[in-house]
């Protein structure tokens, strides 16, 4: 085997401290798979203000306290506490950024008391990339590759090359950028730039100036040594196609030769219906009659009258515009008329919370709607489903549709992204799911009565549950490749 590779894991959501998303799940499971091949990966992320010290076993770092970086000409105190994140036979240091001045309140992305973006996430994200790179020396482990994560880490690359050029500690560290979601990108006024210290080499269209603004994630794009996806096929769907390319297709064209769509991986102790804690029964390959019994169970919850044979849909999402919340806006009526029951369980923006507690109230005998995060609840709908709905109208790589696989949980998706990569139309060989192509209503509605229509044939749609389940979606091929896109990038 190579020689592993010390890196450091740079994102901004870690499961179980802080998640909105996949990128939290993805954060916690991938280093742990490379470092059972043998890597030191250890991950880096902010103590946001609802982490909870005890329950997270989170603990102080004593030379590592009380620390301070200059941030827009002001002094940003901050310490390092330490932690761990475990899995079956795997573990890896977990550091969080705690900092009274950026991250004391409740909250992500945005504030938990006014649901309102931050409105100093750029110096929010500024502080954290510049500590990451403060604290390296102080810890006296030195990273090969720091590996950083969609936008929220995006300055990073540009401060090694920049102002930390001629530190002889920092200068040969090498950075890998993964997008996780092009469409999010941090963009912010000219002025935020002023607060970096970079120079203004910086703010170009070879740096960060993307239509007139001073954009994070193009920063990132541009002065990271390597770039990945999340999938093969969202990785030419950004370069190729303006709709996906969200004003960077060619930024991501010029720098076509270094990147690489890395399919995402999932972690089968967390995500597995034989050993999920969070599910009222457990059932492996052999005992699938148990999974309706967790139906029967989710749906007397929510005072739906449960049958076998009339299939459950779900839906685990935020609810935003890329999830495909608009064309289940427009099939709902035609929808409600079939035989299906359906749960939803989300949160994001507020017009579809509108539309949700609308549909909820018209059509409560066979539909139930939670607008919450609510992890346990996700496990309970993944296991209690017979179809798993994701319209989505672009999808990086989603995860969700490869927990449903596991717990025999039909997806309907959208042929597009990671979706494309990992679902196979269900009258091929090997086939374990619906898809639709077009971004339509119609379409999508085709393809759930495909879903019905085989739900009613016991054999067949057995034979998809099975294969479904059979497959092995893990991380033991992809922390591979990243393991060569650390070699590569460090000519190790
Ligand atoms: P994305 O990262 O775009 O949201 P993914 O499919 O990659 O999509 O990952 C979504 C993750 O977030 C899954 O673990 C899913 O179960 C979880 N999730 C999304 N919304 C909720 C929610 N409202 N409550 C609990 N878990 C959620
Ligand atoms: C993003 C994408 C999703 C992906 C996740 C983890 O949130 O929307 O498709 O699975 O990141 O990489």
């Amino acid at each position: 085997m190579a020689k592993g590779f010390n890196v450091l894991f740079v994102t901004s959501e870690v499961f179980p401290y802080s998640k909105t998303g996949g990128l939290a799940d993805v954060s916690n499971s991938l280093p742990q798979a490379l470092n059972s091949l043998g890597n030191d990966v250890r991950i880096i992320s902010p103590k946001y203000g609802q982490l909870d010290e005890r329950r997270l076993q989170i603990h102080e770092i004593k030379r590592l306290k009380e620390l301070k970086i200059d941030v827009n000409g002001k002094d940003a105190k901050f310490s390092i506490k330490s932690s761990f994140i475990h899995g079956k036979n795997t573990k890896a240091q977990m550091y969080l950024l705690e900092s009274n001045d950026y991250f004391k309140n409740k909250g992500i992305y945005q504030n938990s008391k006014t649901k309102k973006d931050f409105s100093n996430n750029d110096e929010r994200y500024l502080f954290f990339c510049k500590a990451v790179i403060e604290i390296l020396e102080i810890l006296q482990w030195k990273p090969d590759v720091i590996h950083c994560n969609d936008w929220q880490t995006g300055l990073i690359p540009a401060f090694i090359k920049t102002i930390y050029k001629n530190n002889p500690y920092l200068n040969d560290i090498k950075t890998v950028f993964t997008i996780h979601n092009l469409a999010y990108q941090g963009n912010f006024p000219k002025t935020s730039f002023e607060k970096t210290g970079m120079p203004d080499s910086v703010l170009t269209e070879k740096g960060g100036l993307h239509f007139g603004q001073f954009s994070y994630l193009k920063t990132g794009l541009n002065y990271a040594d390597k770039i990945s996806t999340v999938s093969q096929k969202y990785s030419e769907e950004i370069r190729t196609n303006k709709e996906y390319g969200c004003g960077l297709e060619d930024v991501l064209n010029g720098r076509k030769k270094d990147i690489m769509g890395i399919l995402n991986g999932i972690d089968y102790s967390i995500w597995n219906p034989t050993v999920d804690k969070l599910i009222p029964y457990r059932y492996t390959y052999q005992e699938v009659p148990l999974k309706y019994e967790n139906k029967r169970e989710l749906l007397e919850k929510y005072k739906i009258e449960y049958d076998e044979d009339i299939p459950l849909i779900g839906v685990i999402s935020r609810l935003v515009d890329q999830k495909g919340f608009d064309l289940i806006e427009k099939i709902i009526p035609q929808l409600m008329k079939e035989d299906v029951k359906l749960i939803i369980l989300g949160i994001g923006e507020e017009k579809y919370h509108k539309f949700l507690k609308k549909i909820e109230k018209k059509y409560s005998s066979k539909l139930a709607v939670h607008i919450g995060f609510d992890e346990e609840l996700a496990h309970h709908i993944e296991a209690a489903s017979d179809m798993f709905l994701m319209p989505s109208k672009y999808e990086p790589c989603g995860l969700n549709q490869m927990y449903s696989l596991k717990y025999g949980t039909v997806p309907i998706v959208r042929n597009t992204g990671g979706l494309s990569d990992t679902i196979i139309d269900y009258r091929k060989p090997k086939g374990n799911g619906f898809l639709f192509d077009k971004y339509d209503p119609n379409d999508l509605m085709k393809a759930i009565k495909s879903a019905l229509v085989l739900f009613k044939d016991k054999n067949k749609w057995n034979k998809l549950v099975r294969e479904g389940m059979s497959l092995d979606f893990s991380w033991k091929v992809s922390a591979q490749k990243y393991m060569k896109l650390y070699k590569e990038v460090s000519s190790k």
